[in-house]
């Protein structure tokens, strides 16, 4: 797969290099053609580094990592069209983790702005070190990656690109969900930061067994 990313920071750098080890062929885009190349060059196995608009022409799945909308970032946004948009960003943390309910997601606006995009909510709930560990021990912790989006066979294509870097993909539905996602990396943030749990805190959606008998009664008609 063609995978760019908009952007070469943290976010960026880090999953253009594990979908690069997984033998997608990758592009970085910055601001700063030369910052991009630099990247390119650390990351290695093959990927390339230019500006956002090549970034954005080269890609048919775009990782965007930066909090600014395309219609600022690119010189013309008719390239993204058709295209899958992966969405990381969280908002700024504001002071005291004092973060007002989610009326409007990032995603959402990504999606006014680009309307043409297939915008994909995903990997806005974990820290940069955690992709620094191995795909394989992430496995092993059935690490949730939240995922929504308005067109199905994008979500697919973006669970796929979750697995393969060993993350569990739980799809969460439609865009609108992202404001439930987007409070999600609110509050994993607010652990890590907050409350002091550092940057290997995540959060999962785990199934439990059934419970083989009903010994408290079972649920009854009521609260939902
Ligand atoms: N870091 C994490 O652990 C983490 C985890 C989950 C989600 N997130 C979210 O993911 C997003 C990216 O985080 P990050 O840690 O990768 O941030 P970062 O290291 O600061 O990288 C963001 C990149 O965006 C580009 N950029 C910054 N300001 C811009 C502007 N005004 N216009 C255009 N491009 C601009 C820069 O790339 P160029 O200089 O190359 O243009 C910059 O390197 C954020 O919304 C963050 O909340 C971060």
């Amino acid at each position: 797969m063609k995978i760019s990313t908009i952007g070469t920071g943290n976010m960026a750098r880090s999953l253009g290099i594990l979908w690069a080890e997984q033998g997608h062929e990758v592009f970085f885009g910055s601001r700063n053609s030369e910052k991009a190349q630099s990247v390119a060059e650390f990351s290695g196995h093959k990927t390339q580094g230019g500006t956002n608009d090549e970034a954005a022409a080269f890609g048919d799945v775009i990782f965007y990592s930066v909090r600014e909308l395309p219609s600022i970032v690119l010189s013309s946004t008719e390239v993204l069209s058709g295209k899958v948009l992966i969405d990381c960003n969280n908002q700024e943390i504001p002071e005291g983790f004092a973060f007002d309910p989610i009326s409007e997601s990032l995603a959402e606006k990504l999606a006014a702005d680009v309307p043409n995009t297939h915008v994909v909510k995903a990997f806005n709930t974990m820290a940069q070190e955690v992709f620094e560990l191995s795909p394989q021990v992430i496995r092993e912790y059935n690490v949730s990656c939240f995922i929504c989006g308005n067109n199905q066979q994008a979500k697919e294509t973006v669970m796929t690109l979750a697995e393969e870097i060993g993350f569990f993909p739980v799809n969460c539905g439609s865009l609108r969900s992202a404001r439930m996602i987007e409070g999600l990396g609110d509050f994993i943030r607010f652990m890590i930061a907050g409350m002091e749990l550092g940057p290997y805190a995540t959060i999962s959606v785990n199934k439990l067994p059934e419970a083989k008998n009903q010994r408290l009664g079972g649920r009854q008609a009521g609260y939902t």
